[in-house]
């Protein structure tokens, strides 16, 4: 089975860098997204691939994802509901009003999903390939 590709925007602060590092540990394919002066920083905690928010847009880069974990509220689905994989998860630390009241929905024959709120940080990946 391929490795599950993981997305963490703000991978440079206090949340994405646990993430970033706790995806690897579970064997995802990480990329972070952070400014140009933390791309080191994120690369060494163990990125596989680095995005400089200030001078690329992941959502146009034609890249998809299994999950993309916001922790910036700088990603409606409308923005990033074409990176996501079908099945995929856009998982919102943050999570914006709308997020948070589930109004972001994907058409459900994608088989993607929203996932707002702190306490929703923990995504977990099967090893039968389902996400949870
Ligand atoms: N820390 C906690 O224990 C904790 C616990 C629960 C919930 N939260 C919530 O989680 C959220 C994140 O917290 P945090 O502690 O990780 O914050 P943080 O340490 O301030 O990190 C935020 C990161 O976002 C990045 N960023 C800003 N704008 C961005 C953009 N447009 N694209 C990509 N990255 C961007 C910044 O990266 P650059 O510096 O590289 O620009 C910064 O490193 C907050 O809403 C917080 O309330 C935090």
């Amino acid at each position: 089975m391929s490795r599950f590709k993981v997305l963490i925007v703000g991978a440079s602060g206090g949340v994405g860098a646990a993430a970033v590092q706790l995806a690897k540990h579970f064997g995802a394919e990480v990329t972070g997204v952070c400014s140009t002066g933390n791309l080191d920083l994120v690369r060494s905690i163990g990125a596989d691939k680095v995005i400089d928010y200030t001078k690329e847009d992941f959502a146009k880069s034609g890249e998809t994802y299994d999950i993309i974990l916001d922790t910036t509220a700088t990603v409606p689905l409308a923005r990033c509901e074409s990176a996501l994989k079908p099945g995929g998860r856009l998982v919102a630390v943050q999570g914006s009003f709308a997020q948070a009241l589930g109004l972001e929905r994907p058409s459900k024959a994608s088989g993607k999903k929203v996932i707002a709120g702190s306490d929703s940080i923990w995504v977990f990946a099967h090893k039968d390939g389902r996400l949870y």
